[in-house]
């Protein structure tokens, strides 16, 4: 047992930071804060919105009131970024949620962070890059080309099209992806259905963060403002195609068609849009001055993603009727089904698919590259083995864990489809946004002395909240990701038993400590 909540003390992190050299100090409060943004505007805004909408066969749509979702869970993101940006302050050391548990909560419940930001990064970014081919394919189509359906969607998908299409869907999108299951070569009698652009990109990825490609704070800043840039557009656009009808016909169920249920239903799923600002805390280790400006880039990302999300979303549900935007491009779809000149509608979808191309290809990357170098904090600590930890002699990169996390994404983004990745997306990282709030509440109660730059205001009230919030989006969530989430941790408790617990460091270190003091 006395294993299991062995703390790695904040002492002991800053004293393994020291001997390591730690990294440079060039980030200033709103490096951070395009950080932060550069990593959460993505495929969920672009993609999963579509579903949220308006629904899917295991749970109801918000409709217009989607608006009211983006708010819910900013609330929820909101508590629960006060938190993380209390222990970015305190502990500011590479490594985000899985270090501050290894300061609070000892080495098991670390252990179960980091096995589980494998979800938030790992499988998110498959989400990511099913949401990127979606928009690459429309992208190209400007030009006049195209792809085979079955090379560019997922069996579900194109099964679904293939329902729709039999109960009276006549829209050219379900007829292109109904075409993947009439149109795939077969393997042993099966269909051959794959999403290659997803899994190309995920390669590419993966050579340029093995050659070392540093994402360097000027190239994401200027990827930031094109991000902002076409969402702005977008609600500029928008704001001249507006038909209010769409927002209250009561044909179609007026505001919120499906009432509270629609809209935590719709909030579980966008909550993937929110990912990302707490990947801030992973730059801990490069800010300026991180007691102050970890926090607010954290706090400040959140705000300005809030903002736009909120208005893009009510623009979009403004310009076309809500049931029709049930796609994973609804950006895109609601400009199809708008009422306008063609001439701007066409422009305006081409602008918006390079623009979301070029902004998931960001996330992407910003995922990507903070994947492997979770397992190389964890790998330092012993909890996974060596060779993660392994930097390549000539380019200076964890080249193993990166090549092992673009096969796993790039392998499952071929197959997977966007709304199970994104669900089981979102348990994960809701689960430890709920660690997190509550590593705050214990640490107040263990270290009360410690010095905190920030502190989280009305503990233990406000993780509380955050925790209570943040439980309740995990509930919206289907029952079946329940059940791939309680597998995922089942298979992380396994590791943990029969690799981590006997190669942990401090474990080693403890036993080490025992022995010379006889
Ligand atoms: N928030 C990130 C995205 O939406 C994960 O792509």
């Amino acid at each position: 047992m006395r294993q299991l909540f062995r703390l790695k003390s904040v002492q002991d992190c800053e004293d393994d930071l020291a001997s390591r050299g730690g990294l440079r100090r060039t980030l200033n409060k709103w490096h951070l804060t395009a950080l932060g943004v550069g990593a959460t505007i993505g495929a969920g805004i672009f993609a999963t919105t579509g579903t949220a909408i308006v629904g899917d066969a295991v749970r109801p749509g918000a409709g217009p009131a989607i608006i009211l979702s983006f708010i819910l869970t900013a609330i929820a993101c909101g508590f629960a970024a006060l938190c993380y940006a209390e222990f970015a302050a305190m502990v500011p050391i590479a490594g985000s949620a899985y270090t501050y548990a290894y300061a609070s909560l000892g080495e098991f419940v670390a252990w179960i962070i980091g096995w589980d930001l494998i979800i938030e990064y790992a499988v998110g970014n498959i989400g990511v890059a099913i949401g990127w081919s979606g928009h690459f394919r429309e992208l190209i189509s400007h030009f006049g080309l195209s792809l085979p359906a079955w090379l560019a969607t997922d069996y579900r998908t194109a099964y679904d099209a293939v329902k729709a299409l039999a109960a009276g869907a006549t829209d050219p999108n379900t007829v292109y992806l109904a075409s993947a299951v009439t149109g795939a070569p077969e393997l042993f009698g099966l269909p051959v259905i794959a999403n290659l652009p997803a899994f190309v990109s995920v390669m590419l990825i993966t050579i340029l963060l093995v050659y070392g490609i540093k994402e360097s704070a000027n190239s994401n800043n200027a990827m930031v403002v094109l991000k902002i840039a076409i969402i702005l557009f977008f609600i500029a656009v928008g704001l001249t195609l507006l038909k209010p009808d769409n927002w209250t016909n009561p044909a179609t169920g007026g505001f919120a068609p499906n009432g509270i249920s629609g809209i935590g239903a719709g909030a579980a799923i966008i909550f993937f849009s929110y990912i990302g600002f707490d990947a801030v805390s992973t730059a801990a280790e490069e800010a300026e001055n991180p007691g102050k400006d970890m926090p607010f880039g954290i706090i400040m990302s959140l705000v300005i993603c809030t903002v736009l999300y909120i208005a893009l979303s009510a623009v979009m549900t403004g310009i076309a009727p809500w049931q029709s935007l049930g796609t994973a491009e609804p950006m895109i779809t609601a400009l199809a089904f708008a009422e306008g000149p063609p001439r701007l509608i066409n422009a305006s979808r081409f602008i918006i698919s390079l623009g979301a191309v070029i902004a998931m290809f960001s996330v992407l990357l910003v995922f990507q590259l903070g994947q492997p170098r979770i397992f190389m904090s964890m790998s330092r600590d012993g909890l996974l083995p060596p060779f993660l930890a392994k930097v390549h002699p000539k380019y200076k990169t964890p080249y193993i864990g990166t090549i092992l996390t673009g096969l796993f994404v790039g392998i499952f983004a071929a197959f997977a489809n966007i709304a199970e990745v994104v669900d089981l997306t979102n348990i994960g990282t809701l689960f430890a946004f709920v660690l997190v709030s509550l590593g705050v509440i214990v640490l107040r109660y263990k270290e009360p002395e410690r010095v905190r730059p920030f502190r989280v205001p009305f503990v233990p009230w406000t993780p509380m909240i955050s925790i209570v919030a943040c439980v309740y989006l995990m509930f919206k969530l289907p029952k079946v990701t329940w059940e791939r989430f309680g597998i995922w941790l089942l298979v992380g408790l396994a590791v943990y038993f029969l690799y981590s617990m006997r190669h942990s460091r401090l474990r080693i270190k403890d036993g080490q400590e025992r022995d010379a003091a006889g």
